[in-house]
């Protein structure tokens, strides 16, 4: 079964310090076929990828392409025999242009031996065009969306003549409309014949799109198949070994007086009329379509966002933000949903990233307490399982989904009265998410009171005493738990009917 693979890995191990990360791992892709890689954050996925295109060296093991056996000393190298992939970080260069960006390090070159600018500009528009992307390729990255960008790390790993495409997390980032036609890409390429390699902790998404699966267990292979063959209890079994409990953890909770009153809150272009009340111990469901406003809305209660009128109230009492600070001081937390960029430092260890917001309450004569720092990281990142080999350890160093938890960590830790979460499980495995849920709903126990924005349905009906639903800049409907449904909100969100 196994022989018609175009790129095989056998046995391949990788060692960070204090880390096995991948243990004696196989792997085989298929021409035509997608296959999906699974496994819980800090698996050995995306450790995986960077051996596979030579960013990194394997320790032990085989790499077998086309039945030959390669060593790729650098990506060029992998690059040169078609190997291509979008990455979970994908590096790009915000002050450089579209097209620059799609062929760095690989740019066309005239018979002059210098830059040839305008063939790079027409293949960039060949490229983008294909991918159903059309854009500027003069265009300076900055100046796009995150969902932009991103075709334009995808239209850079297709800029080679690619045999195997390999996709980490690539819809983590991606609106409904562009994770359609990303789908669509998929399977265009594979049309073409091209092997591909699907990473996603979406299980919808491994039944729409993948033939075959691959499963990691703390960087060992656990076993590999068809995905016809399977269900997804079965996939999650192999992942944890254990089965997730996957009805909600929604405790009944004494819901209290109101504590956060938002009255007619506008943006002079993102949203207008935003009033709504929050409840001690309440978790609060915000559901809208990317481009609704919701992010936008709880940036505006974070201080985040200029342009903004109208009366914030916490307790009963008029608030100004203008600030993250004077959010914090007054008790208001926010974790967004673009981790990376807005809520870490990577270069400094997890106990620093999780003791940030409160240093000065941590400084006593210009002496940090590190004792209380590193009792703090413990705590909250014990809480939500963040995997990493000591919690001195650099948070670069860390598996996206375990950044990612150190953030939410970070916030936690502050103690305070309400905390937003910006879509809280996005890029954290299955067994993670549960505990996620299950942190939630002790933090609304514990008296806190929770805004949670989610485009997860079943997260947002599963989680929330009661569910707002945003469209274009507007709060265009308001269910309790007892009535809401799948298809209420649904058509709300899209602006069908309005129910209430
Ligand atoms: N450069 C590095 N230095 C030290 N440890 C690392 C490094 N890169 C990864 N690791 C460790 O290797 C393990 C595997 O990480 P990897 O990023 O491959 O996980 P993953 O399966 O992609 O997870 P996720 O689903 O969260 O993206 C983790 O324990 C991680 O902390
Ligand atoms: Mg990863």
């Amino acid at each position: 079964m196994k022989n018609n693979a175009i790129f095989s890995l056998k046995k391949v191990s990788k060692v960070f310090p204090g880390v096995k990360a991948l243990d004696a791992v196989d792997l085989h892709l298929y021409p035509g076929q997608v296959t999906a890689l699974i496994g819980e954050n800090g698996a050995g996925k995306s450790t995986l990828v960077k051996t596979m295109t030579g960013i990194y060296q394997p320790d032990g093991g085989e790499i077998i392409f086309n039945g030959k056996p390669v060593q790729f000393h650098s990506p060029h190298d992998s690059h040169a025999l078609g190997i291509t992939a979008i990455h979970q970080e994908t590096v790009l260069f915000d002050d450089l242009t579209v097209a620059e960006n799609i062929f760095l390090g690989n740019y066309p070159m005239t018979k002059y031996f210098s830059i040839d600018w305008s063939t790079m500009v027409t293949r960039s528009q060949e490229i983008l065009s294909s991918i159903n992307a059309p854009m500027n390729p003069n265009q300076i990255l900055r100046e796009l969306s995150i969902g932009q960008k991103h075709m334009v790390g995808i239209a850079r790993a297709l800029s080679v003549d690619a045999k195997v495409v390999i996709l980490d997390e690539p819809t983590a980032a991606l609106s409904h409309h562009e994770i359609h036609e990303l789908y669509e890409l998929v399977n265009t390429l594979k049309k073409q014949g091209k092997a591909i390699l699907f990473i996603t902790h979406k299980f919808d998404e491994i039944f729409a799109l993948a033939d075959r699966y691959t499963v990691f267990r703390d960087g060992r292979y656990v076993g590999e198949g068809f995905v016809k063959d399977v269900n997804e209890a079965q996939l999650v079994e192999m992942m944890v070994a254990r089965s997730i409990d996957e009805t909600y953890p929604k405790k009944d909770v004494n819901i209290g007086e109101t504590l956060l009153e938002v009255v007619n809150l506008c943006h002079t272009t993102e949203f207008a009329n935003i009033s709504f009340s929050l409840k001690k111990g309440e978790i609060l469901g915000i559901y809208g379509l990317v481009g609704s406003g919701r992010t936008e809305v709880m940036q505006a209660l974070f201080g985040t966002s200029e342009q903004v009128t109208g009366t914030v109230k916490m307790e009963g009492k008029e608030v100004t933000i203008h600030s993250p600070k004077e959010a914090i001081d007054n008790g208001i937390v926010y974790v967004p949903e673009e981790r990376q960029k807005q809520g870490i430092v990577l270069e400094l260890p997890i106990y620093q990233n999780v003791s940030l917001p409160q240093i000065e309450r941590l400084t006593k004569n210009g002496q940090v307490d590190q004792e209380g720092e590193m009792t703090l990281a413990r705590q909250y990142c014990e809480r939500l399982q963040v995997k990493a080999s000591s919690w001195n350890e650099k948070v670069m160093n860390l598996s996206g989904g375990n950044q990612q938890k150190v953030v939410i960590a970070k916030w936690l830790a502050t103690n305070p009265k309400v905390i937003i979460l910006d879509e809280p499980t996005k890029g954290i495995d299955i067994g993670s998410k549960s505990a996620v849920h299950a942190f939630m709903s002790e933090l609304v126990d514990s008296g806190l009171s929770v805004i949670m924005v989610s485009s997860e349905l079943p997260e947002i009906l599963g989680m929330s005493d009661r569910i707002l639903v945003m469209n274009e800049g507007l709060i265009v409907g308001e269910l309790s738990r007892a009535d809401a449904t799948p298809e209420k909100v649904v058509s709300l969100a899209t602006g069908g009917i309005v129910v209430c």
